[in-house]
């Protein structure tokens, strides 16, 4: 199936679907947007550069779909998330989603005034790329802490894509953003297994999770209040939330 082909059967034919879907930005035509796209998938030699490009920025709204293309390109950009306007952003990090602005709204009005934060990530560049972003957003939020101090909250985006849903991502992320950052082993729970065995050495507190669909569930039942697999990491589930389409896409752990 061609590159077009594929995209299209994401966003639908309906030209007033696609339409609807292209969102405003003052500083962007449809037109240059489109414009950058064909040369960023021509040095890569994608082919039908041209359907290429039409089909992502219909699919991401033109702003987004510009953003694409310019990392596609290898340059920055930026990406507004949450109240952070203009967020700079990279290859090969992830573009926070939208659900990730839910998971904040969970938890950061009950500490936005007071919090000290420390971010963790395995990859240097994505450190580098939070410290920067951080001086200029979170001045007043961030350094001064270490692991070893402990964390009154724990708050986690990892990588949670079951190996089998990989293939089946759409085409904004599968195409752009890194496998290492979204996929979570066989079912998806790698990473999280590994966050629920440790959380007691640096919380005695909660714990918020987005996780895929398919884990609340299951977190729910592994980690059960009362349950000898609760007792045993000593965390126990206390809540799952629903995303702004109704799929549960959230948790929050306890500490015993
Ligand atoms: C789903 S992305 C989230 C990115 C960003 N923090 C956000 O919320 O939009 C998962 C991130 O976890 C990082 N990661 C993967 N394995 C990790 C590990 N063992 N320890 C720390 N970070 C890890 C990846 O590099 C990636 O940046």
């Amino acid at each position: 199936m061609s590159t077009a082909r594929k995209l299209s059967s994401n966003v639908g034919n309906d030209t007033s679907d696609a339409a609807a879907a292209v969102q405003a930005a003052p500083d962007i035509t449809i037109q240059t947007a489109l414009n950058d796209a064909v040369k960023a998938l021509e040095r890569k030699l994608v082919p039908e550069p041209e359907e290429t490009g039409k089909m992502v920025i219909v699919s991401c709204g033109k702003y987004y779909g510009a953003i694409y293309f310019k990392l596609y390109a290898g340059k920055s950009a930026n990406w507004d998330f949450h109240d952070l306007v203009r967020l700079k952003i990279k290859e090969p990090m992830l573009c926070p989603r939208p659900e990730t602005e839910e998971l904040v709204e969970l938890f950061w009005k009950k500490y936005r005034d007071q919090v000290q934060v420390l971010a963790l990530d395995v990859l240097p560049e994505a450190v580098e790329l939070s410290n920067d972003n951080a001086k200029r957003f979170l001045a007043n939020h961030v350094g001064g802490r270490s692991i070893q101090d402990g964390f009154d909250v724990v708050v986690s985006n990892p990588p949670y894509i079951p190996t089998k849903d990989m293939t089946t991502l759409s085409e904004d992320v599968s195409r752009y953003e890194s496998d290492k950052a979204l996929c979570g082993g066989d079912d998806g729970l790698d990473i999280i297994r590994h966050i629920v065995k440790r959380l007691p050495e640096w919380t005695t507190g909660n714990c918020w999770l987005e996780v895929d669909d398919s884990h609340p569930s299951l977190i729910a039942d592994w980690l059960s209040p009362g349950s000898l697999e609760s007792a045993r990491f000593g965390v126990e589930c206390v809540s799952t939330y629903k995303d702004f389409c109704g799929r549960d896409r959230f948790v929050k752990l306890r500490v015993l």
